[in-house]
């Protein structure tokens, strides 16, 4: 089931845009099923946490701030090969180097500030989606 599903956020910045409904027809339909999602804010502990492993990076304190400023989408997806699906589906993590027709082709404004998050391994997906939902909370 795991290998099955990847954790994703739509980002502050989609929120704050109303790009929430856009991006999850998107989503939903290029094959993926929404398993779990609710509307959350991080707190500075979550995110720092949640983006360990960029904390020696010098854009750490930046992420941390971006991530925290305002309530973000969190959600599971399901689709076979979800993981390497969705970040193809999400695209460069510059939008400048993104594909065409990709999530942050059309919604991300900038390198930091990049409309969404997507699980970047099957164990990353397993510890992210554990991150923000608990077993009841996942269908
Ligand atoms: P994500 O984890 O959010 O899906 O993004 P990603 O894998 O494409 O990129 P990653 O290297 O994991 O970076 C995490 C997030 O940090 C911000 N970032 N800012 N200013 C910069 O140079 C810079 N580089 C990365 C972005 O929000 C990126 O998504
Ligand atoms: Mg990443």
């Amino acid at each position: 089931m795991v290998t099955n599903r990847t954790f994703t956020m739509l980002k502050p910045d989609s929120v704050e845009k109303g790009h929430i409904g856009s991006i999850l027809e998107k989503i939903t339909a290029s094959g993926f099923r929404i398993v779990a999602m609710k509307i959350t804010q991080m707190t500075k502990a979550d995110a720092e946490a949640f983006y360990e492993i960029h904390k020696e990076r010098p854009f750490f304190g930046e992420l941390v701030e971006y991530m925290t400023r305002g309530p973000i989408v969190a959600a599971i997806l399901e689709k076979e090969n979800a993981v390497e699906d969705f970040r193809t589906l999400v695209g460069a993590t510059n939008p400048e180097e993104a594909a065409e027709g990709t999530i942050r082709k059309l919604y991300a404004a900038s390198i930091g500030e990049n409309a969404v998050h997507g699980s970047d391994s099957n164990d990353n997906a397993a510890i992210e989606c554990a991150f923000h939902f608990s077993g009841r909370e996942q269908f």
